[in-house]
């Protein structure tokens, strides 16, 4: 028997549904049948002869899809509060990392921390963005760098997706930097990386394979050998490309069919028309930007010139983005990347969708999933307008209210 229908009615909604536009239906309403949408539209068109189970009145207030974080790296241990300190008192985000700092000191707390404990402190944080209307989230390892304690990371990411009423998507970074362990043999921790693959991929752990590219990450090379191992197992790869320097990152992500490359702010115009060509989103994370007082802004103008889809995303982590809001990044995608706000909430669901190679939502529309937010504003515009406090009502996320 088919699930009950649930109607959703009085409410402006912001549908993002066609290819540009807000896609706005006033006196809205939506029809949920078990997790998906099943009619999306105006109250007036609605067809008759329905049998509805429940009713909820919105009240008018503002209806878009659920926000998609696509990518964080919300598991690990400590914080970095002392290394911030650091940096206003001189040191540099990469001289920290080289004297063995930065995310080798996560990988430290890590480690050391039990996977209760890594699953409290994430979700945790996974409640306030969903507070914010997020109902999908990437979750990256990348702080365990050995065998067991990347497979436990992504084991507890697995555990927020079934616990917390969030979908969730786990990116496998081991390359994310060398562990001290492997100090002076990063071709050796690469080729250990490669091998742990199969057994994550095995135990169900990994939706995709990432990989930091750059000065104080991996070589073009080295990268390239993850991401062969990858597409042996049939996974598909994004790349954290061209952050602190050009590696030609995005050349090499989009030979491999890349979903997406993320920061960018390094990006040449032969990668993004490598980028283009292969369809790779662009995930620009304006957050991490920010925090590391960057002042080389990333090519939005030749991305968008290039029909490269621009998605947004958090990259909520403990050395250069611990932030606790998408939402505020949509508005510091809109001040610093100078994107219209109506591309900065298309970045945290549309495309950040397809950044995840999900097309099952990010839009209001019939057949997609029923994940929406409920907001105390009156246009999608306030969304990326308006910084601080939080003006979410309420959400839904496969079709149930959290
Ligand atoms: O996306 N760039 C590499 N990884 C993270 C930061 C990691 C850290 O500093 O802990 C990022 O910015
Ligand atoms: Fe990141």
């Amino acid at each position: 028997m088919a699930a009950p229908l649930h109607l959703w009615r009085n409410a402006r909604l912001a549908t993002l549904a066609g290819p540009q536009g807000w896609g706005l239906v006033d006196d809205g309403a939506l029809l949920v049948r078990g997790d998906q949408l099943h009619w999306v539209g105006p109250m007036s068109d609605l067809p008759g002869d329905l049998n509805i189970a429940a009713e909820h009145d919105l009240g008018g207030a503002l209806v878009t899809p659920g926000l998609v974080d696509c990518h964080t790296h919300l598991v690990y241990g400590g914080q970095r509060a002392l290394e911030f300190e650091a940096r206003l008192n001189g040191a540099s985000y990469e001289d920290i990392a080289r004297a063995g700092g930065g995310i080798r000191s996560t990988m430290a707390a890590t480690r050391a921390a039990s996977s209760d404990a890594l699953f409290a402190s994430a979700a945790q944080r996974a409640r306030g963005f969903m507070a914010e209307g997020v109902t999908t989230m990437e979750i990256k390892s990348g702080y365990g760098l050995s065998e067991p304690d990347e497979a436990r990371c992504l084991a507890v990411a697995r555990r927020l997706g079934r616990d917390l009423p969030l979908s969730v998507r786990t990116t496998s970074l081991g390359a994310h930097a060398l562990p001290p362990e492997y100090e002076g043999r990063p071709d050796d921790y690469i080729a250990a990386v490669c091998r742990w693959l199969p057994a994550q991929h095995a135990a169900g752990l990994v939706d995709a394979v990432d990989a930091f590219c750059d000065r104080i990450g991996f070589t073009p090379a080295q990268t390239r050998r993850v991401f062969e191992a990858a597409r042996d197992l049939g996974l598909p790869v994004k790349l954290h490309a061209e952050q602190l320097s050009d590696q030609q990152g995005a050349q090499l992500a989009a030979e491999f069919g890349a979903l997406s490359c993320d920061h960018l702010e390094h990006l040449s115009p032969t990668g993004v028309q490598a980028m283009a060509r292969a369809d790779t989103v662009a995930v620009l994370l304006p957050g991490a930007y920010y925090f590391l007082r960057d002042s080389t802004l990333p090519p939005v103008q030749a991305l968008r010139d290039a029909g490269v889809p621009l998605a947004v995303a958090s990259d909520h982590n403990p050395g250069s983005c611990p932030t606790g809001s998408l939402r505020l990044m949509l508005n510091m995608a809109c001040t610093l990347f100078r994107l219209t706000p109506e591309e900065a909430l298309r970045g945290a669901t549309v495309n950040a969708a397809r950044a995840l190679g999900l097309h099952d939502r990010g839009a209001l529309r019939a057949g997609l999933c029923a994940d929406f937010a409920v907001w105390a504003l009156g246009h999608p515009s306030e969304l990326a307008y308006a910084f601080g406090g939080n003006p979410c009502l309420r959400s839904v996320a496969a079709g149930v209210e959290r």
